[in-house]
């Protein structure tokens, strides 16, 4: 079914992204729209060899238009998701506005494709970065051995946060280089040098970042009974987010079991080599890759049949852009 796709906050990081990965994957659009604010109208992103003109995410720019991919944050997407799905779109959006709305499906491919089939308000959302390359480690493990408890600890890199946290991590680190302390623009203190805890508040002392992982883990898998303990922490590194997974079933399972189980499972690829240093899954490897990379996957020394992992993924493609445009692909397929 060959159709047109507007990916909407085009010239962010996310959507860049999201630009490149329809193309590598030729994905079938015989049209595809840049939309962003209206500071942006009149620039050009490339394209498919040529360029496109950056034109305003409005309701008038969503006429024909049957796939909305979103990335311009929560309060954009609220005012214009419902616009796009009314002139006829399906929306796939990224930011936290409609992740927990229970009408709305929150789809990661590899783990709960058919929700994005049952879509009463037209829009499917794609889950946080952090809680997207957790889902898919972990999934292959909740079917061996039905998951009770994860304590997940992350790393995260500043282009989480968009482009102008990249320019201001860049710019810490350039005044770290000459001997001066950081000043952040963006973040509320240095990360250059340093590790940050930077996110909103959300309740009892957890950041939303924090509770989003805890969410929206139980969303998707469809069972409120997992228990999630997160810790959210921002690292000085541009891209790739890492995680520290420790995790507890209803039965034992072992690493043996665990790895072969993560050795054939969709979006995963898995580093089996014993532990040395160095030889790890790391975000400057990984970055520019499609795949969850888990490793490190060991029997846990305290609590008998528990396993713990280290879990690394681009970001901005599976924590974002390519989950996003393997949802469209999902929907495209069924259409045909
Ligand atoms: N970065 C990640 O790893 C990641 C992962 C998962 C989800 N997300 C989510 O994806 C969204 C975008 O993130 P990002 O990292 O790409 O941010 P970014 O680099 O700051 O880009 C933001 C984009 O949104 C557009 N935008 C802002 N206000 C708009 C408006 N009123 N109308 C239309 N477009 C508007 C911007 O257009 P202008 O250039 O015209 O301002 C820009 O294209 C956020 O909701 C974020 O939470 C990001």
């Amino acid at each position: 079914m060959p159709c047109t796709v507007a990916v909407v906050g085009a010239t962010g990081l996310v959507g860049r992204a999201m630009l490149s990965i329809l193309e590598e994957r030729n994905f079938p659009a015989e049209r595809v729209l840049a939309l962003a604010s209206r500071r942006s109208v009149g620039r050009s992103l490339p394209f498919r060899g040529g360029e496109l003109e950056v034109q305003e995410a409005c309701d008038a720019n969503f006429a024909g238009v049957d796939i909305a991919l979103f990335s311009a944050g929560a309060s954009p997407s609220r005012e214009l998701a419902p616009m796009a799905v009314a002139r006829g779109a399906v929306v796939i959006d990224n930011s936290s506005a409609w992740r927990m709305d229970p009408e709305v499906p929150l789809v990661v491919p590899e783990v709960n494709p058919e929700a994005a089939f049952v879509r009463p308000k037209g829009i499917i959302a794609n889950p946080n970065c952090s809680t997207i390359q957790l889902v898919v480690a972990l999934k292959p493990l909740h079917d061996l051995g039905r998951i009770e408890h994860v304590v997940v600890s992350t790393y995260q890199a500043a282009s989480g946060k968009g482009q102008e946290a990249v320019d201001d991590l860049l710019a810490q680190q350039r005044q770290l280089a000459a001997g001066q302390r950081p000043v952040a623009t963006i973040f509320p203190g240095p990360l250059a040098g340093n590790l940050l805890c930077d996110w909103q508040a959300g309740t009892d002392d957890y950041s939303e970042e924090e509770l989003k992982m805890v969410n929206e883990t139980r969303k998707i898998f469809g069972d409120p009974r997992i228990g999630v303990s997160p810790t959210t922490v921002r690292v000085p590194v541009v891209t790739g987010h890492s995680e520290s997974v420790f995790v507890r079933f209803a039965r034992p399972i072992s690493a043996l079991e665990a790895k072969a189980a993560l050795r054939s499972a969709p979006g995963v690829s898995l580093q089996e080599e014993p532990y040395a240093p160095g030889r790890h899954p790391q975000p400057i490897d990984c970055c520019g890759h499609d795949a969850v990379f888990v490793g490190r996957v060991r029997d846990d020394l305290a609590v008998p049949g528990a396993l713990n992992l280290w879990v690394v993924a681009d970001n901005l493609r599976k924590g974002a852009a390519l989950n996003a445009v393997q949802i469209a692909e999902l929907i495209v397929a069924r259409a045909r």
